[in-house]
C-alpha cells in the first residue's frame, strides 16, 4: 500500500515570503544576519545573534545603543536622546527600534 508523500517529490518553498526578515547588523567591522522575531528591538536581536552592542538604559534616554539604518526602517517606541536631525539621517535607538522589515543597521557609524 502506498501512501501519498508530502515531502519527497514537493520543491523546497523559498522561505521569502512566510520565513523571517532578516536584520543585517554591522558591529566591530563584523556583519551579521540576525532573524526578525515580532517585537523584538534591534538591540535584543543583536545581542540574541551573539553580538556584544553598546547599551546602558534600555529606556530611550541616554543614546548609547545609537546606530544607523542604512536600509529599510525601524520604529523607535521610545526617544529621549536624539534630535530630529539624527532621526532624519538614518539614527536610532536600538534598545527601542522595532524593525518595520528587512533592514540594515550599522553602529559603527
Ligand atoms: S540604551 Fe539608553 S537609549 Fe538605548
Amino acid at each position: 500500500m502506498t501512501r501519498p508523500s508530502s515531502g519527497s517529490t514537493a520543491p523546497a518553498a523559498p522561505d521569502t515570503a512566510n520565513g523571517p526578515a532578516t536584520a543585517l547588523i554591522q558591529l566591530d567591522g563584523k556583519t551579521v544576519a540576525a532573524a526578525i522575531r515580532p517585537g523584538e528591538t534591534l538591540l535584543e536581536i543583536a545581542r540574541l545573534a551573539g553580538m556584544a552592542p553598546p547599551f546602558s538604559c534600555e529606556a530611550g534616554n541616554c543614546g548609547t545603543c545609537m546606530a544607523k539604518v542604512t536600509e529599510g526602517s525601524a520604529t523607535m517606541r521610545v526617544n529621549d536622546a536624539l534630535d530630529d536631525d539624527e532621526v532624519a539621517d538614518g539614527y536610532t535607538l536600538t534598545c527601542q527600534a522595532i524593525p518595520d522589515g528587512p533592514l540594515t543597521v550599522n553602529y559603527d557609524e
